[in-house]
């Protein structure tokens, strides 16, 4: 079967990096078309420079790197510096990009690299807040029709929010992105905070990082030590969290993950649950079901993947 076609939108963020190693170390499963940078955890500067560091990191400086938006569409930014450092890449010393930015903006690139594929045929992975999605398909409605599925990093429901106390940081940032992407009709997986928090960077998970032995090894080591000390203090778990490498892993081997088909619209009116993923989870409503969300994962099959194609790099 040939790869799967890809766009990785992303704010990195150390669980950003990782997810975008094991994207580039797994080119048999994944055709990574470009990389496109959004202002999440951090301001854009750094997610479009981070973008690249991680590119460096893994030899790959032939990626496309694009800039893309540096707000969201409404609202002023709020970014996450208290988890990723100021750099957003806290942990590793990591040199800076000799990479240069690809020409453009993102949300074109998004709309002219669609409108060349077959309908159909790419699949998007936002990684952070959605809104050089949800601005690439409010600027050109056609694209839509050549996205194959989207499959992103956000919301929660029964684990309930990490940035307020109902909303995940992605969908927070930005609600009426989100609520345009959950809305667009296309099929979405979505890898809530319920499976997320259950791929925790252990000790013997990162000792098996550190134990490849390799600059690529040694760095996510670094990025989850240092990456795993707010959500330690705040939920006592026991590492950190992978929030966005499940969704390359899920791409690779979709098996590793279980949910349920179910309507999720995103709460953009009130200021008390703003930006919640409300998944009818027991079906009683009437809203028809728009995503597959996630709740289970087989976790040391996932570590497993992980490390075993991080030492490819
Ligand atoms: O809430 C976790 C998500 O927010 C992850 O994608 C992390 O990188 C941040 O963007
Ligand atoms: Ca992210």
């Amino acid at each position: 079967m040939p790869p799967r076609k890809i766009i990785i939108d992303t704010d990195p963020g150390q669980d950003d990096a990782v997810a975008i190693l094991l994207a580039l170390a797994s080119p048999d499963e994944i055709e990574v078309l470009g990389i496109t940078a959004v202002a999440g955890n951090v301001p854009l500067a750094l997610t479009a420079k981070n973008a690249r560091i991680v590119c460096e990191l893994a030899g790959r400086t032939d990626v496309r790197v694009y800039a893309g938006c540096d707000k969201p569409l409404n609202r002023a930014l709020v970014t996450a510096e208290h988890v990723h450092g100021k750099t957003g890449l806290d942990g590793p010393v990591l040199p800076d990009p000799q990479m240069p930015l690809a020409d453009g903006h993102a949300v074109d690139f998004i709309i002219d690299t669609l409108r060349a594929e077959e309908p159909g045929t790419v699949t998007l992975c936002p990684l952070g807040p959605l809104t050089n999605i949800a601005t690439a398909f409010r600027k050109a409605p056609d694209i839509i029709d050549h996205v194959q599925e989207i499959v992103l990093m956000g919301g929660a429901y029964f684990e309930v929010g990490n940035i307020t106390p109902t909303a995940e940081f992605n969908i927070y940032v930005d609600p009426e992105a989100a609520d345009i992407v959950f809305k667009s009709g296309k099929p979405i997986v979505v890898m809530p905070l319920d499976v997320t928090h259950k791929a925790l960077v252990t000790k013997p998970r990162n000792d098996a990082f550190r134990a490849l032995d390799s600059k690529v090894g040694n760095a996510v080591a670094e990025m989850t030590d240092f990456f795993e000390r707010f959500d330690k203090e705040k939920y006592g778990s026991a590492g950190a969290p992978l929030h966005d490498p499940c969704v390359t892993a899920y791409l690779i081997r979709p098996e590793l993950f279980s949910g349920r088909r179910v309507n999720v619209e995103i709460e953009t009116g009130s200021d008390l649950t703003l930006g919640m993923t409300v998944a009818d989870w027991w079906g009683v409503t009437n809203r028809a079901p728009n995503a597959l969300f996630m709740g289970e994962i087989d976790a040391d099959g996932f570590f497993t993947l992980l490390t075993e194609r991080l030492a490819r790099l």
